[in-house]
Order: C-alpha cells, then structure tokens, then sequence
C-alpha cells in the first residue's frame, strides 16, 4: 500500500525521503514522488514503477529545499502513470495520500462546478483543492487542513505541505497508520518506524482522528475540532532491526531461513521451557470462561487462523467460527460478549482486519490480537496482545510471520486446553517439547530438501496450473501452498481439501498439471493416499510432501516424494511451511518475477 514520508528538516531532504521511500518499498507500490519547497516554490519529481526511476529523475534534475514530503503509490483510483503519482499540487498545496477518499466524486462534482481543474484521476487530488479553497477563504494552513477533514469521508493518511509556509507539515490520520518522528532541529513523518529508523527511534503515534502540525521545532497534535491532545512519545524497537538482505538473494529468501531462529523467538514468549509448561502470557485470555472463539485475518494470517482452528477445537474443545475480515465485518453475525475474538495479523494495520475487531469491540467480546508490530493500532485496541516476535517481515510473500503465527497459535490453544481441562499436565508437557523440537528441525529440513525444492521448480515454472492438496491442517496449508506459489510466481494455483478432489477439481487432473499433496503421516495419512490414487489413475503428475514414515508407507508413483522428517501432528504444519515456501520462491526466481515485490500486490492493506 502507498507508503508516506515528510521531513521538515535543517538540511537538505530529497534524498534523505528517497532513502526513507526505499524502507517502505516492501508495503508494495507501482510508481513513486516527491516533492520541496525551495525559494518560495513547490517542486516535485515523479516517476511510474520502482523507485530506481525516481532516482535517475532526481539524477537528471535534483530538488534543493529542506521541507518536503514524498510517497509511493499503490494504485487505487486511476492508473499507475506519473500523472497520478503523488505528491499533488494545486495552487501551492502539496499532497500525499494514503486509503480512500469515499465521496470524492461528490467532492469533485463540487470543485469542478466552481472552477477546479482536475490534472489527474485520483481521488486525492480533491484533498488539494479543498485545502486550496480555504486558503484562498482567507483560513491559515491549519485552519484549511480542518476544515478539509470535515468534509472528506473514508479511510486516509495524508501530508500536505504548503508553498508559502515552507516550515510546517500538516499530517491526519484515519484509517492508515502514521508516525511522527523527533530529531535534533528536525522533525520526519513516515507510515512507519522502519522508514523513519535513520533519522530517529524517538516517535510519536498518531491515533485516528488526530491532526498533526509539524514544524522543525516537534508537532503539535489535535483532533478535527482543533482542540489539542496529547499523545505519548516512545522509543520504537523496529528500529533496532536492520533491514537488509544479508547474504541473500531476497528478502523472501533471507526471511525463510531466519525461521529456526525467529520461531524460538516467538516461542519463547508463552513456553517455559525448564517446565515444559505454557505460561501466563498464553493466558491472557480465561478461555476456560468463554463459550466460544471468533478468529478473523485475511490473506497468510487467515490460513494461519484456520489451522489455529483445528488446535483449538481439537486441544481445548473450543468452538471456533473464522471468516476472512472482509466477509467477517459484513455478516452482521450475532456474537455475544460470553465469545472471545482472535485478529492476527503481520502488520497489525490491515484494514478489514480492524474494521472486524472494532465490530466485535462494540458486541462486547474479549479481544486478542496475534500480531508482528506491537506498536500497530490492531495491537492497541486490543485486550490481549500476542507478539509472534518475528522481525520485520519484508518480503510481500508472508512466511516467517506465518510459522510464527503458527507457533504462538499452538501455545495458546495449548493453554486453552489446559484451562479447560480437556488437557493433562502430562500432556501439555508433551506438545511443549514437541514445539521446543521446532528450531532444530526447521534447520534440518531447510538445509536438506533446498537442493530438491530448487529442481522441483524448473518443473514448476513450465505448468500453468498446480493443484495442492492436503486433509487436516494440511488443508489450509495446502491453500497457503498455492496462494504463496501464485502470488509470486503468478502460475495458477488452487489449495483444496483432499476429500473434495472427486467434486469438482478432479475433472481438471491430466499430464500436464501437477498435483501436489501435502500428506504427513498422521490420522489422514490412508485417507489422503486414497486420494491420490484417484489422481494417479488419471495420469496426474504428483509431488508428494510428506515424511519418512509415509514415504516408506505409499508405493504410489510420484513425480517427486519429499521426505521430512516424521513430527508430531502439533508441529507438522510449521515443518511442512518450510518445503512449499521454498518450492514457490525458486520457481520464481527461476521464472524471473519481482520476488519481494509482487506485481500489484501490497504487504500491508490499508484500505478495504
Ligand atoms: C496482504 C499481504 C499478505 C498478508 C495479508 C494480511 O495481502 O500481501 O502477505 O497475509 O495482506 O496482512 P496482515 O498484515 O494483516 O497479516
């Protein structure tokens, strides 16, 4: 999603924003801008793509001025050209949006009736124009800002920057988070900490509804009526990461083999490892006391949630209802405040995700948030936080953040079932050393199925559909299967229980399509060969994921059987993560695509 940064600096800002665009490039973002105040004038460079075309615009004619505000552009209304790029000028006013304006079209209707010419198609030009009009009312900046922000509906982040006040930004958020930073004689405004971690750690969240003025001296915060509120300055921890790729190829790449480490991170926080017993951060929530859990996430996170599903049900006797945000808000489902809701989500900032959390806010239902950025607003409007301690994830393609979300779901249904009783001590003893084996296998089987997962894709990258298959918790692992190899190899992929081959999706089996079957040996194991014997009896080309034992057990032939190690059921879907992560990313990098950044997908989502 469009990424937002400003600086009103002591020293000169253009290519100090350019570096802070490049920490947000990982959000996703299809072309990019930025523009100063420099000798009484608004200048601006603005380029379609990457920012490496930025970067050579600014080679060719470099900006000059100490105040700007820059911005890479998700599109959303109108397409992704330099004309629709951000900032936006309009009689020097200088935008950069974030979300959606939802009655733009009202709004232009409106401006353009009284005279406005629109130079591009966005909705955030009407932003520009609105603030134009009420300084040429005769309102100073801020007064303009306010009165803008009472009339423009929907979900935003914004900066605007004014030609004839060439000290001050004026932010808003609500909807798309934003920070405010604090230096020395310089005052930075970005989407994140991460874009903001060279110049400062010292930050200031803003809340929804809150207007920031942003001068070299710090900010001055108010809600939409101008009345000032204070909100607290801390020390961001994202900016103890460093971001970069290390040996690596790829973020996705590095960001696949940080697993071992980053999920004894994330266990670690609800595991006491010395007694093999979950701990009270796992508790946070009296699931003994509630009669049923509401799970909502989208993308990665959901499937991470519907695996979570099978544990809690299984390990707690809990009832689980989960639905991606985006049907979830809208459902108008009677829930009652006897359930607890469980939001997960990497960014903590996806908007559907939000929207379903305050929905179930207002029920009255006891909130936990499995979330990677503690900070993020989903983490604050919830009762109970769940860090997954995974780092910044930069890759678009969720995986470290996926295990660990994994992770942390295990322990807490673990703790639910010891809550409830539906657990011995003896056995919460047990899973937990099941989930302490993690580390050691993840490593084990990065380290030796890598080589078969690299020549499996040159395979891979010649299909245009694959097929996954899996039964159990293998079944949603079967969908993050295909969502991870079509998001970023863009070969078609459908994820499908294994049982439900034989009403629909068998019809498409033949020579060409490979089908691959998620099938550790488990409860499922017979069920699920049964499965791909009807694939086989077809000509189906099968990849077959499973373990030493079932490899052993299945006399099928297959295109290729990996064999994992054999893990308890509790693990299998972290172990089994590992294989399908890395079989989607060598394919794409075989077939050449843009690895860390998807064409027109977005790492974090802030609008619906
Ligand atoms: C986007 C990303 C996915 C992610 C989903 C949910 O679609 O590309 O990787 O799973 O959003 O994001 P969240 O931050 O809420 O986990």
């Amino acid at each position: 999603m469009c990424g937002i940064v400003g600086i009103v600096g002591n020293k000169p800002v253009a290519g100090r924003l350019v570096d802070a665009l490049k920490r947000l490039e990982y959000r996703g973002y299809d072309s990019a801008g930025v523009a100063t105040i420099y000798d009484g004038r608004l200048e601006r460079r603005r380029a379609e793509g990457k920012l490496f075309n930025l970067e050579k615009r600014l080679d060719a004619e470099p900006l000059s001025g100490a105040t700007g505000i820059a911005h890479t552009r998700w599109a959303t209304h109108g397409v992704p050209n330099e004309a629709n790029a951000h900032p936006h000028f309009v009689d020097g006013v200088a935008v950069v949006h974030n979300g959606i304006i939802e009655n733009f079209s009202e709004l232009r209707d409106e401006l353009v009736a009284d005279g406005a010419v629109f130079n591009s198609q966005t909705d955030t030009e009407v932003i520009a124009h609105l603030v134009a009009r009420h300084l040429r009312e005769g309102l100073d900046p801020a007064e303009a800002m306010l009165k803008m922000l009472n009339r423009v509906t929907g979900a935003y982040a914004m900066a605007v920057m004014f030609r004839d006040d060439p000290g001050t930004i004026i932010a808003a958020r609500s909807g798309p988070p934003l920070a405010v930073g604090f230096g020395k004689g310089e005052t930075f405004l970005g989407s994140d900490a991460i874009a903001l971690a060279p110049f400062t750690n010292e930050i200031t969240y803003l809340v929804d509804g809150d207007c920031a003025l942003i001068t070299r001296e710090g900010a001055t915060i108010v809600d939409f009526s101008g009345n000032r509120v204070d909100r607290p300055r801390q020390l961001s921890q994202a900016t103890a990461f460093m971001v970069d790729k290390g040996n690596h190829r790829h973020f996705m790449e590095k960001e696949i083999y940080e697993q071992p480490e980053v999920i004894s991170h994330a266990l670690s926080q609800y595991v006491d490892f010395a007694t093999d017993r979950v701990n009270g951060m796992a508790s946070q929530i009296d699931f003994a006391s509630v009669s049923s859990l509401a799970i909502s996430a989208c993308g990665t996170a959901y499937l991470a949630g519907l695996i979570g599903k099978y544990w809690f049900e299984r390990y707690a006797r809990l009832p689980v209802e989960i639905d991606v945000a985006s049907e979830f808000r809208y459902r108008e489902m009677p829930l009652s405040p006897s359930q607890a809701a469980l939001f997960i989500s990497q960014s903590g900032e996806t908007a559907d995700t939000l929207a379903s959390l305050r929905y179930c806010r207002e029920q009255g239902l006891k909130i936990g948030a499995v979330v990677n950025v503690r900070e993020s607003t989903i983490a604050r409007e919830s009762d109970a936080v769940y860090p997954i301690m995974a780092g910044p994830e930069i890759g678009v393609a969720s995986t470290k953040a996926f295990t660990c979300q994994l992770a942390v779901l295990a322990a807490l249904a673990i703790g639910a079932g010891r809550a409830r009783d539906m657990v011995s001590v003896e056995e919460e003893k047990a899973l937990v050393r099941h989930l302490a084996e993690m580390p050691r296998v993840m490593s084990q089987v990065l380290n030796a199925v890598q080589p078969q997962m690299e020549s499996l894709s040159r395979e891979l990258s010649k299909c245009k559909d694959v097929l996954y298959l899996g039964r159990g918790t293998s079944f949603p692992l079967a969908m993050e299967g295909a969502l991870k190899l079509k998001e970023i190899s863009y070969i078609h992929a459908e994820g499908y229980a294994a049982g439900e081959l034989k009403h629909g999706p068998i019809a498409l089996i033949d020579e060409e399509m490979p089908v691959i079957v998620i099938a550790p040996h488990d409860r499922f194991f017979e069920k699920t060969i049964s499965n791909m014997q009807e694939v086989a009896a077809r000509g189906g080309r099968i990849i077959f994921i499973t373990d030493e034992k079932g490899a052993a057990a299945s006399k099928l032939p297959t295109m290729a059987t990996i064999a994992l190690p054999h893990v308890d059921e509790i693990i299998a879907p972290m172990i089994f993560s590992l294989p399908i992560q890395l079989l989607a990313y060598h394919t794409a990098v075989f077939m050449g695509t843009d690895v860390d950044q998807p064409r027109n997908l977005a790492k974090s989502v802030t609008v619906e």
